[in-house]
């Protein structure tokens, strides 16, 4: 067969043509052809302007890379707004600060998934709807026994989650409204109760039932600490830390498990397959891992004199060790979430008595020694929410494996109103990337005894 074809040199160029906020076009021209293409120049409410670029294909018959995503947008979204340069983040246009000092964690689901805040009324319908979900199918308890003693959280909630589909058919229409409602009420409060069944089914004690009456995070800190055989009383600032936990990682606009939501989702596959998908997606430490790492690199450093031989490692890329808990894809300046964990942290601390938490002290030395370093100011890499949750979590006496469960208890509410946007959405298609193939070209098959 003949036909081998070697990477094509095309040269182009881009004209600038009437590009502006909100209209205007950029021309492309093949160079050497008579093709060129007119781009529309688009835009959100804020935020840079983007190239809308659907008809480059059909038109010039190219396509564009941009592999980590970093210059390219997936979707139009009204949920969640991110300048990270300027460390600002919008819920809804409502800045993080105010609603982590002023909301609650079921408030800012209310508002993520229906996109205003809930007047008293549908505050309380809202909660009550959630908070009756909050018990698993019973056959689903028998699920966990399936798994060994030694399994990883992640790992039963991965399982756990994308086996409520087998168990809610009643609500698996994608295109019917109120099976959407119904399976973001179930998943938003099935999942703690997952998680801390999770926890329990590892350290061998009775799984405890959900308890309606209490709030959203304190249910879930009785879920996880309570026994039957004694009264729990949850401690109220633990809840609100909790609670506070919570709404920091509601959302986070097009991150990997949420693009990973989303781009099951645009398949037609239900809600709680989609959700597992996005939880597989957390559990990497690049992702939502990292909280779980962070308290593993602390434990490994083990003293303020070990900072800088480790900073050096982590500097001269050897066995690609990272300063975890540092840097992040889209803030280049602060981590508002970062700043407002890190104000948590000395509140719980203080709360349960700890006056000197020897991970704490080395924490704050790492970050200080990191931020004056010349490698982490130039590349803008900066403490990120996971820096300080580890420690907070911790000191309230979760175990390391959980922390990035805790994080997918809090996400599930910004997956499932990311997932419901992207069902809402008439323009939605399946997602399907292209990709610059780089392998052999085609060649004749050898049979065996010719190899
Ligand atoms: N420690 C050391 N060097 C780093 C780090 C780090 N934590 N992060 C980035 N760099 C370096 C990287 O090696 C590269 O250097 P060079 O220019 O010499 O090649 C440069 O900074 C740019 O890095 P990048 O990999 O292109 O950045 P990215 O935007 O692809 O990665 C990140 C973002 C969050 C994956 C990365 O910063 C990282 O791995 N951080 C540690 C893990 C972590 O804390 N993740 C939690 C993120 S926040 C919670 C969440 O949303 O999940």
């Amino acid at each position: 067969m003949a036909g081998v074809r070697g990477r094509r040199q095309i040269k182009g160029s881009i004209m600038s043509g009437t590009g502006h906020t909100g209209g205007g076009t950029v021309t492309i021209t093949l160079d050497g052809t008579n093709k060129s293409v007119k781009i529309p120049l688009t835009s959100g409410t804020v935020g840079p302007d983007v190239l809308d670029i659907r008809k480059l294909y059909n038109e010039l018959g190219i396509f564009t890379y941009d592999p980590g995503y970093g210059g390219t947008a997936s979707c139009d979204s009204r949920i969640t707004y991110i300048d990270g340069d300027e460390g600002i983040l919008l819920h809804r246009g409502y800045p993080i600060q105010q609603l982590a000092e002023q909301s609650s964690f079921l408030e800012v689901a209310h508002l993520l998934l229906n996109g205003e805040l809930p007047n008293a009324a549908e505050k309380k319908a809202f909660e009550d709807g959630v908070m009756k979900h909050t018990m698993l199918h019973e056959q689903l308890r028998r699920f966990f026994d399936g798994f060994r003693r030694d399994a990883h959280p992640m790992a039963i909630m991965c399982g756990v989650v994308g086996a409520l589909s087998a168990f809610y058919h009643d609500s698996l229409d994608i295109n019917n409204a109120e099976h959407r409602r119904i399976s973001a009420f179930r998943l938003i409060a099935k999942v703690p109760t997952i998680a801390a069944w999770a926890y329990k089914y590892s350290v061998g004690q009775p799984f405890m039932y959900p308890r309606n009456d209490l709030g959203y995070a304190e249910n879930f800190l009785y879920m996880m600490n309570a026994v039957p055989a004694e009264p729990y009383h949850v401690n109220p600032v633990l809840a609100r830390a909790m609670d506070l936990i919570f709404i920091l990682h509601a959302d986070h606009e097009q991150n990997a498990s949420t693009a990973t939501v989303r781009l099951s989702g645009s398949t037609g596959a239900n809600p709680f397959a989609c959700i597992a998908a996005g939880i597989a997606s957390l559990w990497g430490p690049a992702h939502g891992g990292a909280n779980e790492a962070v308290l593993k690199m602390l434990a490994e450093i083990g003293s303020v004199e070990n900072i800088k031989p480790f900073l050096e490692m982590v500097k001269a890329k050897d066995n690609h060790a990272r300063l975890m808990g540092f840097g992040h894809r889209v803030y280049k300046n602060f981590d508002p979430r970062a700043v407002i964990m890190q104000a948590t942290c000395h509140a719980v601390l203080k709360e349960l008595g700890i006056k000197d938490d020897p991970l704490l002290d080395l924490a704050i030395e790492l970050e200080k020694i990191a931020l004056s370093d010349p490698y982490f100011i130039e590349r803008k890499l900066y403490p990120n929410v996971d820096f300080y949750s580890g420690i907070i979590l911790k000191a309230m006496g979760f175990p390391t494996s959980m922390f990035t469960v805790l994080f997918a208890v809090a996400r599930t509410t910004g997956w499932i109103s990311q997932w419901k946007e992207l069902i809402e959405d008439p323009s939605q298609r399946i997602g399907r990337p292209r990709q610059v193939y780089t392998g052999a070209v085609a060649r004749d098959y050898v049979p065996l005894a010719g190899r």
